[in-house]
């Protein structure tokens, strides 16, 4: 049987970082009240990078591609296939994975989105591991990427000091040895209604609330929820024993939720790689940049087990155990 197995990573952040107290400074000019204190003890943030200038979502995916390649050594020509996963496309079409086939200059490679919000690099690995399995590509190029400060409202103070800008790969290939070892993806869509962006064009005009809307507190609960259920049942499915696990690189949403999923899964905090104090909530891109940051820094090796974990809008949910 063939497996899926990841070659290499890579990440991209946007040039300028905005601390909570630039943050903080620029919402007071508008009369919204917050301060660093409150973003940092809610939430574990302290920073964010915000996409400007030339900084797209197609070229921020880009980026991260081009490191993840030169990571496994191996040039765009051989790309197969582009699953790039955002909610914040460049445009409505075509995918921002055809501009990044484009960018590359990755003409053999079929490409597509996939929004599942921040489960989308979830949901795209899984796709990517399934087509290898099948035989139906031999390798693929999985993006998330994501330019959130687009949708954010910033008389919102419950939502726009909580998400970033950022980009990252990984590159899969064919391989003997697993590799991805499991995924599970689920999703209610009854619960669309917790956290969403609503709006849409319609004869050349937005339709509806075009910004990003959240009941805090039912994402948490249902974070912390789906993301404990979700490791179990994937373990058992696996035959996979917790001990087993070197690190748990989860969605980046907020460290108090990320405590609280480890508690539940009786895994030490020194085994959860965090990254949203540096990066915010970056949605589809959360995942892969946190994976990247891990291998680059030497954290996670190669032949160490891994959890990658994504939750969000749909409401969705999923997990991926990969051996690096
Ligand atoms: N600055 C100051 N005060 C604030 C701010 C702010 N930025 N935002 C909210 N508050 C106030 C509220 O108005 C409220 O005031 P009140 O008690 O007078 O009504 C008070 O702080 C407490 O609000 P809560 O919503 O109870 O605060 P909580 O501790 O739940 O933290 C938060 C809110 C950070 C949004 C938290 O619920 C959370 O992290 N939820 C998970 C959602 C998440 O991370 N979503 C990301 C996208 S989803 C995903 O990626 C899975």
């Amino acid at each position: 049987p063939q497996h899926s197995a990841i070659l290499g990573t890579g990440s991209y952040l946007p040039r300028r970082a905005v601390s909570n107290q630039e943050l903080t400074d620029f919402l007071a000019a508008k009369g919204v009240e917050t301060s660093a204190e409150w973003i940092q003890t809610r939430t574990g943030i302290l920073q964010r990078h915000f996409a400007e200038g030339d900084e797209t979502n197609t070229s921020m995916a880009t980026a991260a591609a081009k490191q993840a390649l030169a990571k496994a050594g191996v040039d765009a020509q051989s790309v197969d296939l582009i699953i790039l996963a955002t909610s914040t496309p460049d445009q409505i079409f075509p995918s921002t994975a055809c501009g990044v086939q484009a960018a590359l200059g990755a003409q053999r490679a079929m490409a597509f989105d996939i929004q599942a919000v921040c489960s989308g690099f979830v949901y795209a690995l899984t796709v990517a591991d399934s087509m290898i399995r099948s035989g139906q590509v031999r390798n693929a190029l999985v993006i998330g990427s994501e330019v959130f400060s687009r949708l954010m409202d910033w008389m919102d103070r419950t939502t726009c000091v909580l998400f970033g800008d950022g980009a990252g790969a990984a590159f899969l290939q064919v391989s003997e040895e697993p590799g991805v070892l499991g995924c599970e993806l689920k999703a209610d869509g009854t619960l669309g209604c917790i956290l969403n962006a609503d709006g849409r064009i319609e004869n050349g005009r937005i339709v509806g609330d075009p910004f990003l809307r959240m009941d805090g507190q039912a994402v948490f609960k249902q974070a912390v929820s789906v993301l404990g259920s979700s490791a179990i049942s994937l373990f058992e499915s696996v035959d996979f024993q917790l001990d087993q696990l070197d690190f748990l690189v989860p969605h980046q949403a907020n460290v108090r939720i990320l405590h609280a999923v480890a508690r539940k899964l009786k895994l030490p905090e020194s085994r959860v790689v965090v990254t949203v104090g540096q990066h915010g909530n970056t949605s589809a891109a959360s995942v892969p940049l946190a994976l990247d940051l891990a291998v680059s820094s030497g954290l996670i090796k190669k032949g160490h087990n891994v959890l990658l974990q994504g939750v969000g809008g749909g409401f969705t949910w999923g997990s991926v155990l990969v051996r690096m």
